[in-house]
């Protein structure tokens, strides 16, 4: 499936900033785009500032696109405000934009908080009830919905991968179960622009031998992580916080903040 352009939002971002460096040379042309500013354009590549709030600049921005990697918006807990625009207007506004422009593919950057109140004893997979953990987590599950109306009604095809924690390493003990290396990170978006499928739910997760997922999915679909946060068990094991909502639920920080909920009734 030869792509001529490829998008990417959230250039400017860690993981934009990643993937622009993994995908260069690529694709004939990567047009990178984000609300902040990026680095000036190299070989192959065209910049273009735009808030994925703006649904006509945002139309503009998938023209003449083959395939869209949406990494751009809110990438944590924030109020409905910020939410509302960058995550749920910014995807209405993306995957209109991608189907009036004829883009085929859109691998969307969700997040294992759309699924975060989820026990850490159950271990779930891709078809696992939305469960968020807060406005972020159910902005991604939006996402999901969305991107599965306009793959099967509209023919854009969807890889929605539910990043654990994509960092240079894990940074606590709940991150021995969530972490996802950079190099795995590119190899599953890989999958996601090459793999033949319609609409998919993904892990985007490391080979972790204390995952909370099953990534069968992912495997199936031709994903073999080279990572694990394994390495680094010695350095966080027993690393706990003494927050009990946080150690239950897959989402950690992210479930227990604001949580006035019944433990007990958790899925
Ligand atoms: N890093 C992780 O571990 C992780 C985990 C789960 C999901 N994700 C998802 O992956 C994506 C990238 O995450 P990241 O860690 O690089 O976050 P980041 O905050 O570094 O990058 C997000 C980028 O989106 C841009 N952005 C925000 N609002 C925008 C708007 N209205 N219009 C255009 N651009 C806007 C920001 O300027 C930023 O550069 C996000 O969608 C995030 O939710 C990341």
């Amino acid at each position: 499936m030869p792509y001529q352009r490829v998008l990417l939002t959230g250039a400017a971002g860690n993981l934009g900033r990643e993937l622009r460096t993994r995908l260069a040379g690529r694709f004939p042309t990567l047009r990178l785009s984000d609300l902040a500013e990026m680095a000036p354009a190299g070989p192959g590549e065209e910049v273009v500032r735009c808030d994925l709030a703006d649904a006509s600049a945002v139309a503009e921005l998938c023209r003449d696109v083959d395939a869209i990697l949406h990494f751009g918006g809110q990438a944590t807990e924030a109020g409905w405000d910020k939410v509302l625009a960058a995550n749920i207007a910014g995807a209405i506004n993306l995957w209109e934009g991608a189907r009036l422009a004829g883009v085929r593919r859109i691998v969307f950057a969700s997040s294992n908080h759309a699924i975060g109140m989820h026990r850490r004893s159950t271990t779930i997979d891709h078809r696992a009830m939305a469960a968020p953990d807060g406005r972020y987590g159910l902005s991604k599950a939006f996402g999901e919905d969305l991107a599965a109306l306009y793959a099967y009604k509209h023919g854009v095809s969807a890889l929605c991968i539910r990043i654990g924690s994509s960092f240079a390493e894990p940074a606590d003990a709940r991150q021995l179960s969530t972490w996802m290396s950079f190099a795995d990170l590119g190899r599953m978006v890989e999958v996601g622009l090459t793999a033949d499928y319609t609409y998919e739910i993904v892990y985007g997760v490391s080979d972790n031998s204390r995952s909370f997922w099953d990534n069968s999915n992912a495997e199936r679909l031709g994903y073999r992580p080279a990572d694990s946060a394994d390495r680094f068990i010695e350095t966080h094991i027993g690393k706990t916080t003494d927050d009990p909502i946080a150690e239950l639920t897959q989402g950690g920080t992210f479930s227990s903040s604001e949580f006035s909920g019944d433990p007990d009734a958790l899925p």
